[in-house]
């Protein structure tokens, strides 16, 4: 087997780098990609990565020919162009979009609950902002809410962008969240989300104990 000729800046923690890790399982990418694990907080940068991708976000691919492609969803369609398996972002028709609109909202989710985690982990307590934090956490219900009412079925067609992102953000509240207890909200997903989490993809890219 050749030796990989793509570096990922990734955190076994970032929700956003899992679902990166989840896509080169499921295309078979995995041997193709070192991983660099790297510490990064919006109070305090990783200067490797800075220079790679200037607002210093992970995940951050570097590719063979040294150029650096940034942000969960871009590399993730970079690496579904690089397989020859079905694509897990549909190419074109109402499936790219419905898909990826899913996908979207399933970010939006783990934007919310990251901010959470910083706003909890790192803001000094006297300076957090408690309508801000409701908000947030009303953002991921009402999310949520449309999952268990208006996608879980479409979502049990396919293991794809949209199932990969909402994937990584179920399992992102399980780790940072529990309190939460998403699963008597919604119990349909919690079935979904149960079945999905049996794949190797999902077992091997679970976040740090
Ligand atoms: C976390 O530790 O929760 C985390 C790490 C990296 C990116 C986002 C969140």
């Amino acid at each position: 087997m050749s030796a990989p000729s793509m570096t990922l800046y990734y955190n076994a923690a970032s929700p956003f780098a899992r679902k990166v890790l989840i896509l080169l399982h499921e295309t078979g990418q995995t041997a193709r990609v070192s991983l660099n694990p790297v510490t990064v907080t919006p109070v305090a940068p990783n200067a490797e990565v800075c220079r790679d991708n200037p607002c210093g976000k992970i995940p951050a691919l570097r590719l063979a020919d040294d150029n650096v492609i940034h942000d969960s969803r871009v590399i993730l369609d970079y690496l579904d162009h690089q397989h020859v398996g079905m694509p897990l972002i549909p190419r074109d028709g109402s499936a790219r979009w419905r898909r990826l609109t899913l996908a979207s909202l399933a970010d939006a989710v783990l934007d919310a609950a990251v901010l959470i985690r910083y706003e909890t982990a790192l803001r000094p307590e006297e300076k957090r902002w408690a309508d801000w934090l409701d908000n947030q956490g009303e953002k991921i219900f009402r999310s949520l809410a449309y999952f268990e009412t208006g996608a879980v079925t479409e979502l049990s067609s396919n293991f794809d962008i949209a199932s990969i992102s909402l994937a990584s953000a179920l399992g992102y509240l399980d780790f940072r969240q529990p309190n939460l207890a998403w699963r008597s909200s919604f119990p349909r997903l919690a079935s979904w989300y149960y079945e999905i989490s049996q794949r190797p993809s999902m077992q091997e890219t679970q976040p740090p104990a």
